[in-house]
């Protein structure tokens, strides 16, 4: 049985979605639908579907999505976020702008929006973290200007901040990124050299990292945090582990901490609510339940 039929066979005429990624085993988005799938006691299912990176696949993908009447849409996950884009139908504006689309979701006419949800669960991550902290107190800093870079600036910017300071280790796609997101009202982007990173941090309200550093497996980010005010909040996109390297200085020196399994969970819920028509939440419990299925 190819992972198509597996697919409809375990939906079993019930309303579905699927993560979409190759590989897509390690992937914990079944755990999170599932969770709000099973509190709100919905009749549908999310399941996993392996689809290779070629456009025959994504063609087929998409073909697939459409022709199947209790398909409601997908995620995906490296590496299609970029190249499913030509194959949809519609692109959603702030996908359009950021390049990427997380989140397919299959309309009443047929046709297949893509949208990116990243950018909305980092904030709503941020909201409820770090209740009173405001987009437009102060200047931010980001590290990092990859693909989970671009959602989260773009998303800080549309938020009001009134100066972002981006340090990346390769300049150029800092730069390239500044120029795409700087929007023409008098708000800015700053590029900052990575060497000069510890400086960037002086009288910022929020530090966010969205490199690689500090995940399991990766190098440690190296990074002193003398200069960032006590009062701002430090943000790692990073969620395995939970309390990465970052967090753990932030939080002895008394910056108040978010981890990153908030945004992955945020993340989740405009593309449930589309699938199956229900509004949810973040809980404690759905954030327990993540983290026991990620090991973290
Ligand atoms: P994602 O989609 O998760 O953002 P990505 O697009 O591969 O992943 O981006 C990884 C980010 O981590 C980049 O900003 C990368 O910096 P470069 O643009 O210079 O590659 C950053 N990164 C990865 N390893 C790094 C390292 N050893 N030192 C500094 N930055 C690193």
């Amino acid at each position: 049985m190819n992972a198509y039929d597996a697919l409809v066979a375990e939906a079993a005429g019930r309303p579905f979605a699927a993560i979409v990624g190759w590989p897509v085993e390690h992937s914990r988005s079944p755990a999170l639908h599932g969770f709000w799938l099973e509190q709100h006691r919905i009749d549908g299912h999310y399941g996993r579907l392996p689809v290779e990176p070629n456009r025959q696949a994504l063609e087929e993908l998409a073909a697939f999505l459409k022709r199947t009447p209790n398909a409601r849409g997908c995620n995906l996950t490296l590496p299609h976020k970029v190249e499913i884009i030509p194959l949809l139908d519609r692109i959603a504006p702030g996908a359009a702008r950021i390049g990427a689309v997380n989140t397919v979701v299959k309309l009443a006419d047929g046709s297949l929006e893509g949208r990116n949800t990243d950018g909305f669960g980092f904030l709503e991550a941020l909201s409820y973290g770090a209740p009173g902290w405001r987009a437009d107190a102060g200047p931010v800093a980001v590290l990092g200007a990859g693909g989970a870079a671009r959602a989260v600036v773009a998303a800080l910017m549309d938020a009001g901040v009134p100066e972002l300071r981006l340090v990346n280790r390769t300049q150029k796609t800092a730069i390239d990124l500044g120029v795409a997101f700087t929007p023409n009202d008098g708000r800015r982007i700053v590029i900052d050299r990575w060497d000069d990173r510890a400086q960037a941090l002086d009288g910022t309200t929020l530090l966010v990292n969205t490199t690689s550093l500090g995940m399991k497996g990766q190098l440690p980010l190296d990074l002193d945090l003398a200069q960032l005010p006590h009062t701002a909040v430090v943000y790692d996109i990073v969620y395995v582990p939970l309390e990465t390297g970052l967090l753990a200085a932030a939080r002895a020196r008394g910056n108040r901490c978010i981890d990153g399994l908030g945004m992955l969970l945020h993340q989740g819920r405009p593309g449930f609510e589309a699938w199956f028509g229900t509004k949810v939440m973040v809980s404690a419990e759905q954030r327990r339940a993540v983290a026991a299925d990620l090991g973290v």
